[in-house]
């Protein structure tokens, strides 16, 4: 594969030929001090291989490794191979062309264009606000030439590994969310064709304002892979991931590990942005290490390096979720970003309360990123919209679900396979649906993410099986949507491996 704008830009910016490998060495040792100073165990946890070079191919950690187990990986791997996306392709304005000596297998690259088989990508209700102009690739785009999006007062449905998979994102912009975004992709894996990778960044019709998320440790892997995006897919812009915690990320050098890092996340998102005309924008934390936040000094360069908008979530990766998400800094750094740089908050935001209240007291935030609270209450958005706390009722929540499942069906298959894993990606779900509590059972509203309510009786048997925290309550809902499983059957949430939500949970 030629990767012509990439390399180009690469090379402009100095990043790509012989002193390359110079500054990997330099950037190991980074990572190694990170690594060093923050996990008494060096190696990954999955077995991934140690902090290396990730032009080597060596960042390659599978979807399953990612994921926690082998369940995820495998199936969304397996369940769309029939796909035949090239009328989908077409249809969608996927170019679906050959990819010559990519070492993507074109086959490859059919079945697994990222895009849902549904007309009309609704591309026109996307708001420019500037055109953009055309580039021979080796010129480096200004960042006030390229493609902007206007995040502001949009609510955005964060990129939510595992439970944001297409489905979920339906229900939510049926509910009312303006921007959504892919689950993270790795972009050593994308390089490599893996399918299950490209599966991530599928979009569905409905998602007329959608980017993808992408996460490398080195410029070389985050160019190329954002030129590969930009040829193969439709989407409206590329997120860079800055603020992954989990230790198998981190540990190779991606993620927040970047934060330690300001001169390969220079490098990173100048020579990204210089490459595609797609906005460009990062989501990380507010620094790495708990009490050295690091964004306040680096958000007008960010700015400058190209990035279009920067959501900043309101923890360190040292403190996972521990404490409420630190607003006064993110407005502080809003206030201090460049007017080329749109600013989203995020952490935390459970109510049209925690809306109105971040918007009103910091007016230079474009808007807030919404992540567990879509999933606790998918509902949320509409609520936001509204104005107004949703006393929704037990059958009000099941008729979502049983949206969601029909989406999943429609997604995964309605075979035995596919009804498995909307069965298994349900099962996620309602592992965080069961946190909410009704606003008419409240003594105190709105509720808070963080509180963890004793256990209680519903208004109904149903409002009380949903209000369960045990998996055999969810799997009998699971049976009440996707009929019984085997005896045999059981379920793990994902918070009890080595997902990226263990580290809301440890
Ligand atoms: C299950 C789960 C999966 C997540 N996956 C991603 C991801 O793929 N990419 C990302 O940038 N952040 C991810 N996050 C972090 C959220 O996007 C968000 O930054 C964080 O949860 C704080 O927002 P909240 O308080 O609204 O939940 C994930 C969080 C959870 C709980």
């Amino acid at each position: 594969m030629k990767f012509l704008k990439a390399d180009s830009v690469l090379k402009s910016l100095g990043l790509l030929g012989p002193g390359k490998s110079k500054v990997k060495k330099v950037d190991e040792e980074e990572v190694e001090k990170v690594v060093d100073a923050n996990d008494s165990h060096g190696t990954n946890e999955n077995g991934c291989g140690d902090g290396g070079n990730e032009s080597a191919g060596k960042l390659d950690c599978t979807a399953e490794e990612l994921a926690g187990d082998d369940v995820d990986g495998a199936l969304t791997d397996e369940v769309r191979p029939q796909k035949k996306a090239k009328a989908a392709v077409e249809g969608n304005g996927c170019s679906g062309e050959e990819v010559n000596g990519s070492g993507i297998p074109e086959k490859d690259i059919e079945i697994n264009c990222p895009l849902e088989t549904e007309p009309e990508l609704a591309t026109d209700k996307l708001e420019v606000i500037a055109d953009s102009v055309e580039t021979d690739g080796s010129l480096k785009l200004h960042p006030r030439e390229k493609k902007l999006i206007d995040f502001r007062g949009k609510l955005f449905l964060a990129p939510l590994t595992t439970v944001g998979n297409l489905p979920f994102r339906r229900v939510c912009k049926t509910l009312g969310a303006d921007v959504t975004c892919g689950e993270m992709a790795m972009c050593t894996n994308l390089l490599q064709g893996q399918a299950s990778e490209w599966a991530l960044l599928r979009r569905h019709s409905s998602e007329d304002l959608f980017g993808v998320q992408i996460c490398g440790a080195y410029p070389d892997t985050v160019t190329r892979t954002a030129e590969l995006i930009d040829q193969e897919c439709t989407v409206d812009f590329i997120d860079i991931n800055m603020g992954c915690p989990i230790d198998i990320v981190v540990n190779k050098g991606a993620g927040s590990s970047l934060l330690t890092k300001p001169m390969r996340m220079k490098s990173i998102i100048e020579a990204t942005s210089g490459t595609v005309e797609k906005p460009i924008t990062v989501k990380v934390r507010t620094g790495y290490f708990e009490g050295k936040n690091r964004i306040d000094s680096l958000i007008v360069d960010i700015g400058k390096w190209g990035a279009s908008a920067v959501t900043i979530h309101g923890r360190s990766r040292q403190q996972r979720y521990s404490k409420l998400a630190d607003w006064d800094y993110i407005y502080q750094c809003a206030r201090k970003s460049p007017d080329s740089l749109q600013v989203l908050g995020n952490g935390d935001v459970f109510s049209f309360v925690d809306w109105n209240k971040h918007k009103s007291d910091c007016p230079e935030l474009s808007s807030c990123m919404i992540a567990r609270g879509a999933l606790i209450k998918p509902w949320i958005f509409t609520e936001i919209k509204e104005q107004r706390h949703w006393d929704i009722s037990s059958g009000e929540r099941l008729n979502i679900l049983k949206d969601y499942v029909r989406s999943g069906l429609e997604h995964w298959g309605s075979d035995t396979k596919g009804v498995e894993t909307t069965r298994h990606f349900l099962l996620e779900w309602l592992s965080y649906t069961y946190r909410y509590v009704p606003v008419g059972l409240l003594d105190v509203i709105p509720q808070r993410l963080n509180w963890r309510p004793p256990s209680y009786y519903g208004r109904d048997d149903l409002e009380t099986l949903m209000a369960s925290d045990s998996a055999a309550d969810w799997i009998r809902i699971s049976e009440m949507l996707l009929g019984k499983v085997p005896d045999s059957f059981t379920f793990a949430p994902k918070h009890k491996s080595n997902a990226y939500d263990r580290a809301e949970n440890g």
